[in-house]
């Protein structure tokens, strides 16, 4: 393995920068010249590769974003545009692609690998999503942004004694909201995992009302979504003034969490040496505190499996 290249794809995610910088120096370091593609996969499409060395990733670590940038590409998605994709990748002799990102940028590295290039995944998404791995890059840094907003959103909520509902993203996935829950101490979590009744919400906040609590917090995953519309229902039923917040784009960006950063550098350079292998299709992970690799096929068709422990906990203590 001579050359290799690295992308960026789908949602950035904090902590992208640093698994990039890991990926270029432990190549370096391993006599293999690394090469940036430019917005993901479209990059591959039209050529947009470049030979980085070890400045081109100095002062990265503490930034967030990607200096890769990224995009989800359509065009990859077409037999057309993936053989445009293998025959730049030919032209200029790469003999293995790392991609960082989330699911849908792990099913076209499957299918980078099904044609014949070696291509490893590092999870970039601040979403949790992949039951494979125990933390996906840039997870740390969405919960304490979402972290920072939720204290804030207390202060003025218990002042006014109002029901405050925060919305965050997620995707289909509950985990930043019931990270967030019980790291933000909220009131209740509504995640897509488990069913909820608007009869329930408004009871708990009765509850939290006759122990004498100021503010009502609770955490809405996006993948439930309608904070807007939950306020009004509460309010109309329990009397009590709701607000709404969607944290949104916050969550994507910033400097990364020590977490993500450490995660990050740890999985980009076992994924240089899983490439050095020889292995191909495989996703880099973390089960309890080592670094993994497993099949993509085998990772991508496991079953999301939600943290029940955790949900419980989120209850029991915010009674
Ligand atoms: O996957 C990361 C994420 O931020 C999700 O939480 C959210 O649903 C989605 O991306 C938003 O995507 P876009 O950047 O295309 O608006």
């Amino acid at each position: 393995m001579k050359k290799i290249a690295v992308l960026t794809s789908g949602g950035d995610s904090p902590a992208m920068n640093a698994a990039i910088r890991a990926v270029v120096r432990i190549g370096i370091e391993n006599e293999v010249q690394v090469f940036g593609v430019h917005r993901g996969f479209n990059g591959l499409i039209n050529g947009e590769i470049f030979e980085m060395d070890r400045h081109s990733v100095s002062d990265i670590i503490q930034r967030g974003g990607t200096i890769l940038r990224t995009a989800r590409s359509e065009e990859f998605r077409t037999p057309e545009g993936r053989q445009k994709a293998l025959n730049v990748i030919k032209v200029l002799k790469i003999d293995g692609i790392i991609v960082i990102g989330g699911d849908g940028s792990f099913r076209g590295a499957k299918e980078l690998s099904d044609l014949g290039i070696p291509t490893v995944g590092i999870p970039g998404t601040i979403d949790n999503d992949l039951p494979y791995t125990d933390y996906t890059v840039g997870f740390d840094t969405a919960l304490n942004t979402a972290i920072d907003a939720i204290n804030k959103i207390r202060d003025t909520s218990s002042s006014h004694e109002r029901v405050s509902v925060i919305e965050v993203m997620g995707r289909n996935c509950g985990d930043l909201a019931l990270f967030s829950g019980i790291a933000g101490g909220a009131e209740q979590v509504i995640v897509p995992e488990k069913k909820f009744t608007i009869e329930d919400i408004c009871e708990n906040i009765f509850k939290g009302k006759r122990n004498g609590k100021l503010h009502n917090i609770i955490i809405l995953a996006e993948g439930v979504g309608g904070a807007q519309k939950l306020a009004k229902s509460i309010e109309e039923i329990t009397g009590i003034e709701t607000r709404a917040t969607v944290l949104g784009y916050i969550q994507r960006g910033g400097s990364p969490s020590a977490f993500d950063r450490i995660l990050a550098s740890r999985m980009g350079s076992k994924a240089v040496k899983v490439l050095l292998e020889g292995k191909t299709a495989r996703l880099i992970g973390i089960k309890a505190n080592k670094i993994i690799d497993i099949d993509i096929k085998e990772a991508l068709d496991l079953k999301s499996c939600f943290n029940e422990e955790l949900y419980k906990l989120s209850v029991d203590l915010s009674n």
